[in-house]
């Protein structure tokens, strides 16, 4: 089954679910993000199990070319894109509402649409910061708030889950996005606390190193960085976005029905060890000492 999961994010539409054919039938997801990499994964697993989907990014292009890969996907459930900037609350309103009118429910929403640089913290100026922490700190807490306010109190349920990042130990060359992730960690138990009565659950997704197709915004010095991790993983490999995608589909399930306001992390142990980054870091540090006496 792990062979399954590890597959290349090309082969999507090839790939047999680890869940039963019918889990999510009838049910309805919005899936921020959900053109590319990791939020095309879930977005397609999501599709495999029979739920309507509805993928979300500020860029339609990106969308479009992930409802390519989606309709390769024989299931019933019904697809739609909506363009929605997540740093823009009537771009989210009018997303959310498209979403309940075109299919009169919203069970599930994953907040994984984002985006940060690889910098040195002292290099990066404020502007980069301020997009960083709106996007993926404040574009998650108003998607969700959106949601729950416009579609799942009226419900009386949703679920909710945040794909975050390892920041456990510091993000090195990612000062702003650690710290943004890290606020929707703590963003997350905060909403679970206050929505559990609602009957919304809040849980979060924190992958490790995974080898999805973001890494071909990063430059070559710095897709280097990603295969110089796996030293630091004990595991020994990188993660893929299906394997991501399958952490996410377990808490938008119903085996998740009593977990809320928790944090999966799904990193192949890495956190154990400390951050990748960080001993990647550490070495150079070291060498350098090393150097000095030499
Ligand atoms: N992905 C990156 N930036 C985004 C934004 N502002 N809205 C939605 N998806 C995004």
């Amino acid at each position: 089954m792990s062979e399954d999961l590890q597959a290349p994010a090309s082969a999507l539409p090839r790939q047999p679910s680890i869940y039963r054919p019918d889990l999510f039938a009838g049910r309805t997801a919005f899936v921020t993000g959900g053109g590319t990499g990791i939020g095309l994964a879930i977005a397609a697993e999501l599709r495999l199990l029979g739920a309507n989907v509805v993928i979300g990014s500020r860029r339609v292009e990106k969308l479009e070319r992930g409802m390519e890969t989606l309709r390769q996907i024989d299931a019933p459930g019904e697809l739609e894109l909506h363009a929605c900037n997540i740093r823009d609350e009537e771009s989210i309103a009018a997303a959310v509402d498209f979403a309940a009118k075109r299919f009169g429910v919203v069970d599930f929403l994953v907040n994984n649409g984002g985006g940060q640089f690889p910098s040195p913290a002292i290099a990066i100026a404020r502007k980069g910061w301020d997009a960083v922490i709106e996007t993926n700190l404040t574009g998650t807490f108003l998607m969700s708030q959106a949601m729950t306010q416009r579609v799942f109190l009226q419900q009386g349920h949703g679920t909710i889950v945040n794909i975050i990042a390892q920041m456990w130990n510091g993000f090195p060359m990612m000062a702003h996005t650690g710290a943004a992730r890290s606020g929707v960690d703590n963003l997350t138990k905060t909403l679970a606390l206050e929505w559990a009565p609602m009957g919304v659950r809040v849980n979060a997704v924190a992958p490790g190193v995974i080898l999805s197709s973001g890494i071909d915004n990063y430059t070559p010095e710095n897709r280097k960085f990603f295969f110089d991790s796996v030293p630091h993983i004990p595991a020994g490999r990188l993660g893929t976005p299906r394997e991501i995608a399958a952490a996410t589909l377990f808490l938008l399930s119903p085996a998740a029905g009593f977990i809320t306001g928790t944090t999966i992390r799904v990193d192949g142990g890495e956190t154990l060890y400390g951050h990748a980054a960080a001993q990647q870091l550490k070495a150079m540090v070291s060498n350098k000492a090393t150097e000095s006496y030499e």
